[in-house]
């Protein structure tokens, strides 16, 4: 069936994610203080089932079994998130080091077993004291931030190379508070352009904050970032996937590589233009070591400008996200064109399907195989491009809370049984296991 194996560079890293709210747990104890996060969930309504992140994977009491499953597959590197307020349960003040301790084993236990550590500071779980005091549309939030990035490279970058400052900028900012649907679960626009940008300026402090600490450490910054297409190439598709560019990935893109917002974008906002302060935009700006990114699915729209929730012929995940490798081999050409990139990494990409238990005891799930050979084969397909891609990690590690889905969506390469806390390696698992070992994916 499959006609070629295709190699990757000797280096290439091999991983996956998870972020902290989703699979720790343990919300309130050893005195982490309540987040965002805690707090939206607590709110009937607000996610399906009424389910919370209480206890979720339980990860923060079973991390030496999950380290322990990441070695079975073979993993080179994990990404995960650091929840801000295990470490200053107030957002800022006095440190509780009971958080710092469990990060520091958890780390030690992955160089222990050859796995390079790759921290996310700011995976959404915002300390609930900041977002009282106005949340990341109050701009002190970026200074409060900086120094807890300060604070963790104090303490853990001795031993971890790899950080970055945040987590999908575009949710935290335009999803949370302009369309309501995730924590704080707001909807104003203008609050949310004015958290966008700070969150870029808490960014550029932070890298300052963590280099002066370490010169030598690897920062970036992870975007959700998906290509846009079009049925068919007339100047009114060009226009429309250009200012669609600009308003949703560019508004990002743009202040970090260019140290500019896009012009289009700019015109259109100009209404909730948000407050800066001068220099913001060098600062905003600072050299980036690495520029991660998460892709999912790319955005089609037809001949009339409409977005394409059905395409023919195509195949959906749980999500109802469609399944479609090559639209992130042309994210990757796109953005390599149209920036000065530093190294790139997918640092998530994966999928939810409904997985079925076997009497066997196994998950077979030929779906997610298909899924992620399909992206993966699209990211060596950009790297015979030339695209500067250095690694490649799997959303996600385990089956988790999924946000506002609870845990109706499962996109683990293990299987968690959420009464039991068992953890199953999927068929898609072994698979990646194999692809990591080869350093090779049949296509
Ligand atoms: C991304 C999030 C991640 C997970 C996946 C499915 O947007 O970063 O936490 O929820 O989607």
């Amino acid at each position: 069936m499959f006609t070629s194996a295709l190699t990757f560079p000797a280096q290439f890293v091999w991983g996956a994610s998870t972020a902290a709210y989703q699979i720790e747990g343990a919300w309130n104890e050893d005195g982490r203080g309540e987040s965002i996060w805690d707090r939206f969930c607590h709110t009937p309504g607000k996610i399906q089932d009424g389910d919370t992140g209480d206890v979720a994977c339980d990860h923060y009491h079973r991390w030496p079994e999950d380290v322990e499953l990441m070695k079975r597959l073979g993993l080179r590197a994990y990404r995960f998130s650091i929840a801000w307020p295990r470490i200053f349960p107030q957002g800022r003040g006095s440190i509780n080091q009971a958080g710092i301790d469990f990060y520091s084993r958890l780390v030690d236990a992955l160089l222990a077993a050859g796995i390079e550590p790759t921290i996310t500071l700011y995976h959404w779980d915002l300390p609930q004291t900041l977002s009282d005091t106005g949340g990341w549309p109050a701009r002190d939030t970026a200074h409060a931030f900086a120094d807890y990035a300060e604070t963790m490279v104090k303490q853990l970058g001795d031993r971890v190379q790899n950080w970055s400052t945040f987590n999908e900028p575009w949710c935290v900012s335009f999803l949370s508070y302009q369309l309501g649907a995730q924590a704080p679960g707001l909807r104003d626009e203008k609050l949310a352009v004015q958290a966008a940008h700070n969150l870029l300026v808490a960014h550029g402090l932070a890298l300052q904050s963590m280099r002066a600490v370490k010169a030598d450490i690897k920062a970036g910054i992870v975007l959700n970032l998906w290509s846009l297409e079009s049925v068919e190439d007339t100047p009114a598709s060009r226009m429309l996937i250009e200012r669609l560019w600009q308003r949703d990935l560019g508004w990002f893109l743009d202040p970090l590589l260019h140290a500019e917002y896009p012009v289009l974008a700019w015109q259109e906002r100009e209404h909730v233009a948000p407050q800066m302060q001068p220099g913001d935009l060098k600062l905003i700006a600072q050299p980036l070591d690495w520029l991660g990114i998460n892709n999912y699915n790319r955005q089609l729209f037809d001949e009339q400008g409409q977005r394409l929730r059905q395409v023919p012929g195509s195949e959906y995940t749980e999500m109802g996200w469609e399944v479609h490798g090559p639209g992130l081999r042309r994210l990757l050409t796109t953005l390599s064109q149209r920036y000065p990139v530093p190294p790139l990494y997918i640092i998530e990409n994966g999928a939810a399907f409904k997985d079925i238990l076997t009497p066997d005891g196994q998950v077979h799930d030929p779906r997610r195989i298909n899924y992620l050979r399909q992206h993966i084969t699209a990211v060596h397909d950009a790297l015979q491009e030339g695209v500067d891609l250095r690694g490649y990690f799997v959303w996600s590690l385990l089956d988790n809370f999924e946000w506002g889905h609870g845990f109706t969506k499962r996109f683990g390469l293990i299987r968690v049984d959420y009464d039991t806390q068992k953890r199953t390696i999927k068929d898609s698992g072994e698979w990646y296991s194999g692809v990591i070992r080869k350093n090779q994916v049949e296509a």
